[in-house]
């Protein structure tokens, strides 16, 4: 294959960089600048240094900047700093294109396809120390990450703070949430030109005034630092690590990499969603046989606490006890659904339970909570409960009972767990390398090796993790496939009690910024739409269909109360039938924060499913059904939004209808304001 390569040594007109020949004259001063294009050879990057030598990367796409000069380096708190007198002491290129398989997914091939470039950076000073970073270009974006060598004059390496710069060419709106707030992830998405963006998390995502998508991200975030984003002047962002608890914001022994940095970009909003860039950045499984895994539906004792009918504390309201309990694995048996939650199961709910993580017992139930016979119960009736481990953020008394409850839970044949770290951000609890104590943050350096201990440690034991109040998705999935799903944003419990609750648009957010990490553990399905929210839930009915195609998770709630659902079984078909493990998945058509609409074809049977949902605008979607097998006939069972439907005055109207739909054929979907449509296409 032809590796589109450039190395170079005089300053190069930006259009020449897809040209391997290269006859610019230099304008000036010659400088070093090396680069390598993606295999399609439409998008490129370019490393240089400065005369004060300052290394800098730039991105170009069809010839055009997308990101301008933008500086690389760290500041370290007991060494000089990295960030200039450097020169390009060598570069190497290679490129890789291999296709994989996810265990599970959203689709069940990738394609893992680049050319990377690895560039060394090495001191002109006399410490001469030297950093490579290393850039792998692919036709839908690109990732790049330093990697520190074992070198004398930099063993120990203490960050104070990552110096990467991202200078967005083009005038452009930003999806955005603010990082370092007490709420961590849970906060509603700022549209806001980028000249208003302050200090915000990623996944974070641009629309160029051209309209060009961008998401920053990063992948394969390990013993490392999450990283948020800094607007610093007009369109400049830069990185900013989130603290650690001691000596600087991430503390490593060389040699080591980072985390990739990564850029996702598409002509459309949907090129986004279908993007494996983040996948493909980390590395390849390394829990060998993860058939053990099982993607499902669950229902729980879950949302009657939300809604205050029950407690999760001991006493007259309890929610799980046996009867409970009972009744739940029951409704699981006859509807299908592969498993129950049980929260509030373990001693420790009694008193303030929010950021006082010590109170919680890992192994010792409730005495009105049978787990062995439960377990039992669920057991002979196909079903499995799903354990709960909150922390209340406090992972140090987690990790020293973690062992235990995971081997009481592998013991009883209960192989997912949901863990919670309800503490305000910058409270959660960790244990030094000092051994000490120390307040931490929800995604600094020390959580995120508790994140992968506990993940490692259920593995062990063959049970799946599914984390709220996460540290943020970064792909570490394809690694670590039982890191099943986890929260990391507002979920649908903000419809229960949020003041406010979700608004209309909420979802149609979240699909095109958190929803790019990875997946979500939304917990959709709600019919009972009065709530402690003041607006209660904000869709339609047929919206919280369509919400099971549009957000992806292996594992999907049915989080409304069993009795919504024995009262209304025909919409309930919808989510008993929708698979939660797909063969492929397309995006119809969609915009940032306005609508989407998603395809997935099942992974075990020639159905595909549609969901379709809208903001508070009411709206007509066309849908051509190409993506069927041509010649073959369909039955759609649609679940639309009535005529009346909307999400404030009726979001109960909702129309169940089939009909016969081959690949000729183009849908138009009808949405509501908060609206949605859902469809499954069963092959004849
Ligand atoms: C917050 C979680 O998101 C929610 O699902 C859970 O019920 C509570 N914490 C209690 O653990
Ligand atoms: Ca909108």
């Amino acid at each position: 294959m032809f590796l589109r390569l450039l190395a170079m040594t005089t300053l190069l007109a930006a259009s020449a960089l897809t040209n391997a020949q290269v006859t610019t004259p230099p304008p000036e001063a010659a400088l070093p600048k090396v680069g390598v294009a993606s295999p399609d050879g439409n998008l490129s990057v370019e490393v240089t240094t400065d005369k004060d030598g300052r290394p800098s990367y730039a991105v170009l796409r069809d010839g055009k900047a997308v990101i301008t000069p933008s500086r690389l380096g760290f500041l370290f708190i007991d060494a000089p700093k990295f960030e200039r007198n450097f020169a390009i002491a060598g570069h190497k290129t290679r490129s890789f294109d291999e296709t994989w398989e996810q265990p599970w997914g959203e689709r069940r091939s990738i394609r893992n396809h680049y050319n990377e470039l690895r560039v060394t950076l090495t001191e002109k000073t006399a410490l001469k120390r030297s950093l490579d970073v290393v850039f792998r270009v692919y036709d839908d974006g690109l990732g790049f990450r330093y990697e520190f060598p074992d070198q004398a004059a930099l063993k120990l390496v203490k960050i104070g703070e990552e110096l990467t710069e991202f200078n967005i060419a083009e005038a452009a709106t930003a999806w955005w949430i603010p990082a370092g707030e007490w709420n961590r992830e849970e906060y509603l998405y700022h549209r806001t030109p980028l000249q208003e963006v302050g200090y915000a998390q990623t996944p974070f995502t641009l629309r160029t005034e051209n309209g060009l998508h961008i998401s920053i991200h990063e992948a394969a975030l390990v013993d490392y630092s999450g990283m948020n984003l800094t607007r610093v002047e007009n369109r400049k962002l830069r990185a900013t690590l989130t603290d650690g608890i001691g000596d600087g914001k991430v503390v490593r022994s060389a040699p080591f990499n980072t985390p990739w940095r990564t850029l996702q970009l598409s002509d459309d909003a949907g090129g986004l969603v279908t993007s494996s860039l983040i996948l493909n950045l980390n590395e390849p499984n390394k829990l060998g046989d993860v058939s053990w895994i099982k993607p499902m539906k669950y229902v729980g004792v879950w949302w009657e606490m939300h809604l205050d009918k029950k407690t999760w504390a001991s006493g007259p309201k309890h929610g799980a006890t046996n009867e409970n309990v009972i009744k739940h694995i029951d409704f699981a048996a006859k509807h299908g659904l592969g498993g129950v939650l049980v929260e509030g199961w373990n001693v420790g709910w009694d008193g303030d339970w929010f950021g006082n993580g010590e109170d919680f017992s890992f192994t010792q139930p409730y005495p009105d909570f049978d787990i062995e016979k439960l377990a039992a119960y669920a057991k002979s009736k196909n079903v499995r409960l799903i354990g709960h481990h909150e922390t209340s953020g406090n992972a140090a008394h987690y990790e020293s009972q973690m062992g235990a409850g995971f081997d009481l839970y592998q013991r009883l044949g209960i192989d997912a767990v949901k863990t919670g770290y309800v503490a305000d951000a910058g409270q959660a609890k960790v244990i030094g390398t000092d051994g000490k104590l120390h307040y931490a943050w929800h995604e600094g350096q020390d959580m995120a090796r508790h994140h992968l201990k506990v993940v490692t440690e259920a593995a062990k034991r063959h049970i799946a993790v599914n984390a709220h109040e996460p540290i943020k998705d970064t792909g570490l999935r394809r690694t670590y496939p039982n890191w099943i799903s986890r929260e990391g944003a507002r979920g649908m419990e903000f419809s229960a009690w949020g003041e406010p609750g979700n608004p209309p648009e909420h979802e149609a957010n979240l699909v095109f910024t958190r929803l790019l990490a990875g997946p979500m553990d939304y917990t959709p399905g709600i019919f009972g739409m009065k709530t402690r929210a003041p607006d209660g839930v904000a869709t339609t009915w047929a919206k919280q269909l369509a919400l099971y195609v549009v957000i992806y998770s292996p594992i999907q709630m049915a989080a409304d109360l069993l009795e919504n659902y024995e009262a209304n079984p025909k919409p309930f078909k919808f989510i008993e039938d929708v698979p939660v493990d797909w063969e492929d998945t397309r995006v119809l058509n969609g915009e940032v924060g306005d609508y989407v609409t998603i395809v997935r074809k099942d992974r075990h049977s020639d159905n595909w499913y549609l969901g379709s949902i809208s903001d508070e605008e009411g709206r007509e979607l066309k849908a051509p059904l190409s993506f069927l097998d041509p010649g073959r006939t369909y039955t759609a069972q649609i679940y639309r939004d009535g005529e009346k439907a909307d999400w404030k005055r009726a979001p109960q109207d909702i129309v169940i209808e089939e009909r016969k739909v081959t690949s000729a054929d183009t849908l138009t979907l009808r949405l509501a304001p908060g609206g949605g449509q859902a469809i499954r296409f069963v092959a004849q």
